[in-house]
């Protein structure tokens, strides 16, 4: 049985038609073209029908409209011939922008940015109650300046919870106009207060597990990547659990974590983390801060890759830049090349191998190439024994005893400031040390 039960599917679909917009001073980690492509993803996990798209390349945004007069006249036409009931822009719109598109196109068609679009899948994928209350807050942190007559009709839902306020796939959205606004504003505002106030009680709760968990000293493992690249599924095939997987974006929300034994007898816990995506919306990386910053604490990370993706490296980039958004940067990473079941032309994938020489190569599907990853997890946990020089101050007390308990001390000084040690410590316990580095 899986945890989690896939999207309904009866709900009716909308029509989006999607806009792409490309600064030329500013290039995107993905060309336009892809860009699009992976928004139509998006789309289609919310449940709306993909009826056409038009890209546009500027100097700078049109401050009203976002994308240029011109391009507004042949959207309008677009979106009439297509009988679009949604415009998808591929961007964050600022509230500004927002509200002025509202009014160019009118009442039948409703104005979607990327970031509302990912909070909307978020919020149908949150299952724990940490999860929902995070994406809630960060829909309501996003809408409250955008509150326009679009969203209006929300603030009545306040106060129910779930998160799933607002679907984008789903119907009725409009409200009775702009007369609710400052109601609604305040409800909100209240509503945020509510949910910081309960997400800091989850929060300590997780907080005791955590120092619980390290207690036990089990070094832990978490698997990060792009959206889709098969984290879940490895994770699956590790521990033999059933986490649910599926072929759509951000199915996997929710940490997972499993125990998994080692070459060697070891134990080790893999979480499975939230999938990462270029243009991860900023509001929702601040409403996830505590979960993602678990990734932070890890003691070894696993790199997913789909490395039959055509823009694998991209990809990879953008998780590498929300690793180092969260502070995440200084924990180890084995990467794994995911889906090699599936490259019917090794030669394609040969620049993402190159990338990455000393990277592990699986299919979490097939079970192929697990055990040389699990052999080389536990080397580095266990075996890989790395030099390293630390000024421990005194109240980090436990961390001096373990140097000397578990890792090998070359030398050690005391002053006012701490301890110095200079000496070797098993990989697993690099990044409980690294804040302590000297360089
Ligand atoms: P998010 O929840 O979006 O972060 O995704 P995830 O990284 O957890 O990916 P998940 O495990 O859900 O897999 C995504 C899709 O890729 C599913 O359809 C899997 O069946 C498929 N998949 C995963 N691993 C492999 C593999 O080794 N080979 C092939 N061919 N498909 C795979």
């Amino acid at each position: 049985m899986s945890p989690k039960s896939p999207l309904p599917t009866s709900r009716p679909r909308e029509r989006a038609f999607l806009v792409g917009m490309e600064l030329r001073s500013e290039k995107g980690l993905l060309p336009l073209e892809d860009s699009l492509a992976e928004l139509a993803m998006l789309a289609d996990t919310a449940g709306l029908d993909v009826v056409g798209r038009v890209t546009q390349r500027l100097n700078t945004p049109n401050p009203k409209t976002f994308i240029g007069s011109g391009k507004v006249e042949e959207l309008k036409f677009l979106v009439e011939e297509t009988q679009a009931d949604v415009i998808l822009f591929d961007d964050e719109l600022s509230p500004r922008h927002q509200r002025e598109l509202e009014r160019v196109f009118g009442e039948q068609v409703r104005i979607i940015d990327r970031t509302a679009l990912i909070l909307d899948i978020f919020a149908l994928h949150a299952h724990t109650r940490e999860g929902a209350l995070q994406v809630e807050l960060a829909q309501y942190e996003y809408r409250l300046p955008r509150l326009t007559r679009a969203w209006t009709h929300l603030a009545r839902q306040a106060g129910g919870g779930g998160g799933r306020a607002g679907s984008v796939g789903g119907v009725g959205l409009r409200g009775p106009g702009e007369t609710q606004l400052e109601v609604d504003r305040r409800d909100i505002r209240r509503r945020i207060d509510y949910l910081k106030r309960e997400l800091e009680k989850v929060r300590a709760h997780r907080q005791r597990y955590r120092s619980k968990r390290r207690k036990a000293r089990l070094p832990v493992v978490a698997l990060v990547g792009y959206t889709n690249a098969g984290k879940s599924t490895l994770l699956n095939r590790l521990s033999g659990a059933d986490v649910y997987v599926a072929d759509q974006l951000f199915a996997t929300l929710d940490p997972t974590t499993r125990r998994v034994e080692l070459p060697g007898g070891h134990l080790a816990l893999f979480t499975d983390t939230v999938g990462f995506i270029q243009k991860l919306p900023t509001s929702l990386v601040a409403a996830f801060r505590a979960t993602l910053e678990e990734i932070a604490d890890a003691d070894l990370l696993l790199h997913v890759i789909d490395v039959t993706h055509p823009n694998a490296l991209a990809q990879a980039e953008a998780v590498h830049e929300t690793l180092r958004g969260i502070g995440a940067e200084h924990v180890p990473a084995l990467v794994v090349l995911n889906k090699i079941d599936r490259l019917e032309n090794p030669a394609a994938a040969q620049g993402t191998m190159d990338a990455f020489p000393r990277a592990v190569a699986v299919s979490a599907l097939r079970g192929i190439g697990i055990e040389a990853l699990l052999d080389a997890v536990g080397e580095q946990l266990y075996e890989r024994y790395v030099p390293v020089e630390v000024r421990l101050p005194y109240e980090e007390g436990a961390l001096i005893a373990m140097f000397h308990e578990l890792g090998q001390v070359e030398q050690v000084e005391h002053d006012r400031r701490g301890v110095f040690i200079r000496g070797r410590l098993p990989g697993r316990l690099l990044a409980r040390y690294a804040p302590f580095e000297e360089n």
